[in-house]
Parts: structure tokens; sequence; C-alpha cells
């Protein structure tokens, strides 16, 4: 029988009407302009509430959100997406990672990463002092979701992110015992881990030692997002090629040069010697304000189960 994902990225979901640029730091004041000449037209709440009554249509089991749900981090921001994530659904259906947005500035963790805790913690573990409990383990059926952290302050201009060494040390055991297990591995972020493809104000900083990290203790699936557009790379591990798939920012009304909002869903199925992954992209319209079917594909990945 099939298990269900889907994963949404980058809504952007704050407003900062009402917030006063003196009080900000440069690099919020920065992002503040920023959304009062163009994000606030582009990132538009009606369309995220279309993705949700999309999304209510058939509930996926698990659904993923990669990060920058706010636009410079600030404390009323964090705590406007933790009611929207509360609205989006319970937090063991609803697994997040944060985006450069959400870590515009370092703040402290009470005011900001702890309002969205039960979404981000791992099974089994409510607690959470810092994003130092990246990487973490959600196991649903076959499928076991792993996410990473690469929201790290950046000085003003940079959009960067970093998972760190000892995030990438713990990765890699993780990996090999989801394996042992016989799981489906979906690892997810909020930067691209395709070396080189990001510019570098933008990329991932260790964007090389995680893909090669990949390379060798393997993956079924990479999901990511900030990027803002729909994207795929391969990734070729040991076991067999991995699909790296990045989605276009969930709150988007497009135009011009950026394109419309979009989510994917994910469904899954073991079969002899391999597993069957079907991709379905849905995709925002502007002209009938609903989501309706985009891309399609399906995968088979040639594995050798060990369970
Ligand atoms: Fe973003
Ligand atoms: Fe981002």
């Amino acid at each position: 029988m099939a298990q269900h994902f889907a994963q949404l990225s980058d809504p952007h979901l704050t407003s900062l009407a009402g917030v006063r640029p003196r009080a900000l730091r440069l690099k919020q004041l920065g992002g503040y302009l920023s959304w009062l000449r163009r994000r606030r037209h582009q990132h538009r709440p009606e369309v995220l509430q279309a993705l949700q009554l999309d999304l209510q249509q058939s509930p996926p089991q698990q659904l993923l959100v990669t990060g920058d749900l706010t636009h410079i981090g600030l404390p009323q921001e964090f705590a406007e997406a933790a009611a929207w994530l509360r609205r989006l659904g319970d937090p063991a259906r609803v697994a997040l990672v944060p985006g450069n947005h959400d870590a515009c500035v370092a703040a402290p963790w009470g005011d900001t990463f702890a309002l969205w805790q039960p979404y981000m913690a791992a099974d089994g573990d409510a607690a959470g002092a810092d994003l130092s409990q990246y990487p973490t383990l959600r196991v649903r059926g076959e499928l076991a979701f792993i996410g990473l952290s690469s929201a790290v302050p950046t000085p003003y201009g940079r959009a960067s992110g970093t998972l760190g060494e000892e995030q990438r040390r713990k990765l890699a055991p993780l990996l090999d015992a989801c394996r042992a297990r016989g799981l489906f591995r979906v690892v997810y972020l909020h930067h691209c881990p395709a070396p080189g493809y990001e510019r570098k104000r933008k990329a991932l900083t260790d964007a090389a030692p995680l893909w090669a990290l990949l390379e060798k203790h393997g993956a079924e699936l990479v999901l990511h997002g900030h990027g803002h557009h729909n994207v795929e790379h391969t990734l070729h591990s040991a076991e067999g090629p991995v699909p790296v798939i990045g989605v276009a920012s969930a709150s988007a009304i497009g135009g011009g040069r950026h394109e419309p909002a979009a989510y994917n869903r994910y469904a899954v199925t073991r079969q002899d010697s391999s597993w069957a992954l079907q991709v379905c992209t849905r995709v925002y319209s502007p002209h009938s304000g609903t989501f309706a079917q985009g891309d399609r594909s399906s995968i088979e990945l040639q594995r050798e189960h060990r369970t």
C-alpha cells in the first residue's frame, strides 16, 4: 500500500505592517525594505489559504515544511507563523526545518524558535534548547523523515546556509541505521544541497561535504526549498540514484520572473527489489485562485531491501 506525504516551502507568511524600521538591525532593515517594495505583493495569504484547502482534499500522512516562514525573523513573526502551523495541522503530522529568513539575526530562543518546537521535534523528543537538535528523525510506517537545519545568521547581503560539522557527523550513522531498518529515507532541508547550483551568496556553504556524505551513505529522496522555483537534480549514491527535488514558494502569486506557488505530493510503495515513487506537483493558478495538477512523474528506485 502506498504511503503519502507532501512538501511545501518558503511560505513567507508574515506581515511586517506596523513594524518600526528604526528599531531594526541593519540586516532586518534590508529585509523590511524588500518586503515593503516587493515581497508583500508576491507572497500572498490568499494563495496559502488555497494551498491549505487543496491539502485538505486529501491530507498527507506527513507534511514537510522546509523553512522561510518569516521575512526577518522577528518574535512577532514567529508567533504569527506558530498560529499558521497550528491551523496547518497537528505537530505529529507536520515537520518543520528552519530557513535563512527565520535565522535572519541571532535572537533569544524563547522568543523565536521555541514557539515552533513541537513542529521541529524528532520522535519522542519534545524539548530542544537550540537548533543543535538537528538532524531530527521521524518514522512513519516505512518512511524515515530526516530533517536538517541550514539556518544560521549571516552578514548583510547574504542568504547562505550552513549545516556544520557536528550535524553532518550525526547524519551518517542516522542514514545507515534507517537503511538497516529497511526504511525509505527522506532527507529534507531548506538550502539546495547540489554543490555549485546556487550563487555563493545564497548557497549552502557545506554543500560539497553533504553531497559526498549522501553519495556514500545513501538516501531515497532529498527535498529542499530556498530558490523559490521547481528544480530537480540527481545524486548518484553507492546504492543507486537519488532524486533531489526543490519546490517553489508556497505563497507566490507568480508573474514576471516569479514562478507561481507550488507544492509536491509524494506516494511511496515498496516493491520486491525497489521503491516506486510517485511525484505530483500541485500548482497555483492566479486565474482560478486554486491549485491544480502540474507535472507528474513515476520513479523506480532500485534498492536491495534488507528487511
Ligand atoms: Fe525563501
Ligand atoms: Fe531561503
